[in-house]
Order: structure tokens, then C-alpha cells, then sequence
């Protein structure tokens, strides 16, 4: 059966940028593929956290994937540090990568923005990280949102680079990026995706927004002049809001236009905060559902699995590289 693996980070407040773009892919495809859903939270010290926020953070995202649909009788759910391996191989794979490549991202250009002389390495060498996340579990495909793909690239790129030089160890993994909903925008600004570290709050709908708020959100949500209401590549904001609604309400574009002819922003609004409202109800209650005991067995399940499957990699790369223990046999 061929792997899945993807992965948030437990930072800022996940929206529905996240479940659009990544976590309702990772639901449909579970159940074809075996999964492994990681909760990144090695990726998230790579910018200062609050310690009790990031345990508690930790656990709330393991909530969420669930309330959202990952199925832990057919997936794994996991937390990154409770594996090793990631950061062994990630270290591994520094030492194949170039600086240059690393400098290139679109992703470290923007956080290290002028700072560049100041900013932490953890920073800069992020997308090793997540490529040793995939590679260890020789992944065939990963569901994320647009912002990955070029990750994903240099992950593409640095197998080819270790086998090339070391033999056959890694596979190839594939991207999967949805055709509609990989680059939700931030209501505040159709130019700018929707992001969990936008300074504007009210840029995102978090999945814990209560009705009240989306609806406020949604109110103040910027529009493009005109007043026709239609999927159309010049007018982003208002093609953003349909795409949302397009696809929490699992319509066509022909339909959503039908839906909306006639009407104002003002219809929009209220309709697309109705259906967000509907859909996060029953996500809420479900997150709030899950007791401590449970994700306490789940998350271990997910790590003690994740070792197993991750160290026959992680063997094979050190066995590769000459990197054996004291007992290893063969030495003078
Ligand atoms: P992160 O918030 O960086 O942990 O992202 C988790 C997942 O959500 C990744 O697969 C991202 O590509 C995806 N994602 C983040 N922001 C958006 C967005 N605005 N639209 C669609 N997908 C997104
Ligand atoms: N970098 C990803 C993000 O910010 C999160 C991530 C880390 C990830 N490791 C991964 C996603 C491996 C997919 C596969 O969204």
C-alpha cells in the first residue's frame, strides 16, 4: 500500500486555510493509502514559542486532526519529537544540502525577511526538517497547500542527490496540491494567503471561531469593486470568498455563480458565514470530545509505530554513510 505523510504545525491558530488546503485532503485520501499525520512540533521552535502554549498547542492540533476527520483506526497520528529519527536524519541530510538551495526558499526569504544576519539557522534549514519527515517514511505522496511545493522540491531533490551518491535508499515522494482551495487568502488581503501568524486577526476564521466571530469576519472581509459575483482571476477577493463556499458546500462554480446572481456582497457574506457556521458546529463539539486518556493512547500508538517504520530508514542511511555504533561489527 503506498504512504501518505503530512503535518501541521502547533503554532498560532489553525484555520480554514489548513483544513482547505491540507487536512480535508489528508481525509479523503486515508482510507487509499497508509497515513501518517505528524504534529511538526520541532518545526514550530523554529521561531521563539511560549513552553506551556506549545505543550498545550501540541495536543489541542492532535484534537483537531481528529475532530476533522483523520481516522486513527486507518492513520497514524503522531508527535515529531516523540521520534528521533527526524532529527537524526535531518542533521544527515544538512550535510547534503547547500547553503545556496537553502537561501533560495520563498518561505525563509519572506520570515527572514532583512534580518538576514540575525535570524536562527533553525530558520534557514526548516525545509531539511520536513524533508527528513517524508524520506523517512519512504512517502509516496504528501497533501499539502501551495506554500510547500517548492519544500517539496528540495525534498524531491535531496533523495535524488543521496542516492545518487549513496545507492538506492530513498523514495521519490510526489506532492499532492488540490486543484481548488491550496491558496486560501486572508480576508483582510485577497494578495496575501491566509496565515496563522497574520498580525490582522481577523484575516483568518480559526476552526474555534465561535458563530458570532465568523460572522463578524466575514462581514469585514475585503471585496474588489464591481458588484457581480463570480469566480474571476481579477477580482481575488471575491473569488476567494466563493472558493470557500464552493467548497464547504460541495457545489459546482456554475452553481455557486446561479446561487449568487442577482445578489449583493452583502447575500455573500451572510450565506458563506451560515455555511462556515454550520460546518464548524459539529468539528467544535467533536474537538472538545476527545479526553486526555484517549489521545494520551493514541499519540503513543502513533509514536511507537513511527519508530518502528522510521528506523529501518534511518538504519539503511547509516549503514550507508558508515555510521555505525561501537558494537557494530567490521571495524579494526
Ligand atoms: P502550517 O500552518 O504552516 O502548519 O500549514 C499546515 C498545512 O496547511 C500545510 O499543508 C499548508 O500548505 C496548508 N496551508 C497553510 N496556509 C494555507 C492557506 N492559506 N491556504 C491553503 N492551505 C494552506
Ligand atoms: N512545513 C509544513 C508547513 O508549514 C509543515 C510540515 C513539516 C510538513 N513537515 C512536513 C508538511 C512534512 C508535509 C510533510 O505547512
Amino acid at each position: 500500500m503506498k504512504r501518505i505523510f503530512s503535518g501541521a504545525q502547533p503554532t498560532g491558530n489553525i484555520h480554514i486555510g489548513n483544513y482547505l488546503g491540507a487536512l480535508r485532503n489528508w481525509v479523503e485520501l486515508q482510507h487509499e493509502y497508509e497515513s501518517l499525520f505528524c504534529i511538526v512540533n520541532l518545526h514550530a521552535i523554529t521561531l521563539p514559542q511560549d513552553p506551556k502554549l506549545l505543550a498545550q498547542k501540541t495536543r489541542d492540533l492532535a484534537r483537531i486532526y481528529l475532530a476533522a476527520g483523520v481516522d486513527p483506526k486507518v492513520s497514524l497520528i503522531f508527535i515529531q519529537s516523540d521520534v528521533p529519527a527526524h532529527a537524526e536524519l535531518a542533521w544527515i541530510l544538512n550535510c547534503v544540502t547547500r547553503i545556496s538551495e537553502l537561501e533560495r526558499m520563498t518561505q525563509f526569504k519572506e520570515k527572514a525577511g532583512k534580518q538576514r544576519e540575525s535570524v536562527g539557522a533553525g530558520i534557514l534549514n526548516y525545509p531539511v526538517l520536513m524533508a527528513a519527515d517524508i524520506l523517512l517514511y519512504q512517502t509516496d505522496l504528501v497533501p499539502v497547500g501551495q506554500d510547500q511545493k517548492q519544500h517539496l522540491e528540495l525534498t524531491r531533490d535531496l533523495a535524488l542527490r543521496f542516492n545518487r551518491d549513496y545507492g538506492e535508499t530513498f523514495r521519490l515522494p510526489e506532492p499532492f496540491i488540490p486543484k481548488v482551495g491550496a491558496k486560501i487568502m486572508s480576508l483582510g488581503d485577497a494578495t496575501k494567503k491566509m496565515s496563522k501568524s497574520d498580525e490582522n486577526v481577523s484575516g483568518s476564521i480559526t476552526l474555534l471561531d465561535d458563530a458570532d466571530t465568523v460572522r463578524r469576519k466575514f462581514k469585514r472581509a475585503v471585496t474588489d469593486s464591481g458588484t457581480e459575483i463570480s469566480f474571476d482571476e481579477t477580482r481575488p477577493a471575491i473569488t476567494n470568498l466563493l472558493t470557500i463556499y464552493q467548497i464547504l458546500t460541495g457545489r459546482q462554480p456554475a452553481e455557486v455563480e446561479a446561487n449568487f446572481a442577482g445578489k449583493g456582497y452583502a447575500a455573500l457574506k451572510a450565506e458563506l458565514a451560515d455555511v462556515t457556521i454550520e460546518f464548524l458546529r459539529p468539528l467544535q463539539e467533536r474537538i472538545r470530545g476527545y479526553g486526555d486518556a484517549e489521545l494520551d493512547r493514541l499519540l503513543d500508538e502513533g509514536r511507537e509505530r513511527a519508530q518502528e517504520l522510521a528506523s529501518v530508514t534511518l538504519d539503511d542511511v547509516k549503514a550507508r554513510l558508515g555510521i555505525v555504533g561501537a558494537r557494530a561489527r567490521g571495524g579494526v
